[in-house]
């Protein structure tokens, strides 16, 4: 009996997860928070149905409903928790619970278990530089964002959501994920203008190292897809940028087997 019940629970979740993929963001946060309530004696169900408002929650910057739901994660999940934690910490900074915030992340630094699984890795680097620096609520809606960037799921976050995002600290990765919003919102010129900002910034390229090839791919990904509004001039120079960190790059290589020789 019980078996056939978890049998037709499963079948339910791939119904769900099949249905919601066709479906907006908010119907698919009904249908997870419905079989939540209905996966009561189903530990592995529900970890999907959290896992999947979770997301939900975050790409509608519900800070608070996403963190609640990570954090039933990082406790009960076995795949993880220190992925878990560290999307719980931003969430919960995100609403302004600062001191929240900062315990997660020492959790982090806990439940760090995979040396060579770059997720954990990851989390682990972000969090120690926001628990040393001066932790903000900005700041950490920042690391959300760069999340959403990164797991390519900006484009699903509505465009109202995302104009309403634009008080963001911390220089080149700002303007990495403010061209990544202004892409999103359809708004090239300026995409173009912070891109160009992010790749050509030394210094936050020092502290975020994937920032400005990242930049440096976005600019020239929009100037390829808009001929019409790049002048020659910005193409110009979004190559001179790449060469630039080419050549950086490869000096960086020759050096570093320069030191590897015996
Ligand atoms: C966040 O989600 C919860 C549950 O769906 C809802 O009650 C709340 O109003 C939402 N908050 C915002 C700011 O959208
Ligand atoms: C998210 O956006 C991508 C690309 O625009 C789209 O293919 C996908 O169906 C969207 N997912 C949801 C759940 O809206």
């Amino acid at each position: 009996m019980l078996r056939l019940k978890r049998c037709l629970l499963f079948i339910f979740m791939l119904f769900l997860i099949i249905s919601s993929s066709q479906c907006q963001i908010s119907c698919a946060l009904t249908s997870f928070s419905n079989a939540l309530d209905l996966a009561s004696d189903q530990r592995e169900i529900q970890h999907v149905c959290l896992y999947e408002i979770g997301w939900c929650s975050m790409i509608e910057l519900n800070y608070t409903e996403a963190y609640r739901a990570f954090e039933r994660l990082k406790t009960e999940s076995r795949w993880s928790q220190c992925y878990y934690a560290y999307l719980t910490g931003v969430c919960q900074g995100a609403t302004g619970d600062l001191e929240g915030a900062v315990a997660v992340f020492k959790d982090v630094q806990k439940l760090f278990k995979r040396k060579n699984n770059q997720i954990e890795l990851f989390s682990i680097k972000r969090s120690e530089k926001l628990r040393s620096s001066s932790l903000s609520k900005e700041l950490c809606s920042l690391a959300v964002i760069e999340i959403l960037y990164l797991w390519k799921a900006l484009p699903n976050c509505s465009t109202a959501k995302l104009q309403m995002i634009d008080d963001v600290s911390c220089l080149g990765l700002k303007n990495l994920l403010l061209g990544a919003i202004s892409k999103c919102l359809q708004n090239t010129k300026e995409a173009i203008q912070y891109f160009h900002l992010a790749a050509t910034d030394e210094v936050g390229g020092l502290s975020n190292s994937y920032v400005q090839p990242y930049s440096c791919y976005e600019l020239a990904c929009v100037l390829l897809n808009s001929p019409e509004t790049a002048g020659k001039g910005q193409i110009f120079s979004g190559i001179l940028t790449l060469n630039r960190l080419h050549v950086r790059i490869h000096s960086a290589l020759a050096s570093m087997r320069a030191a590897a020789q015996p």
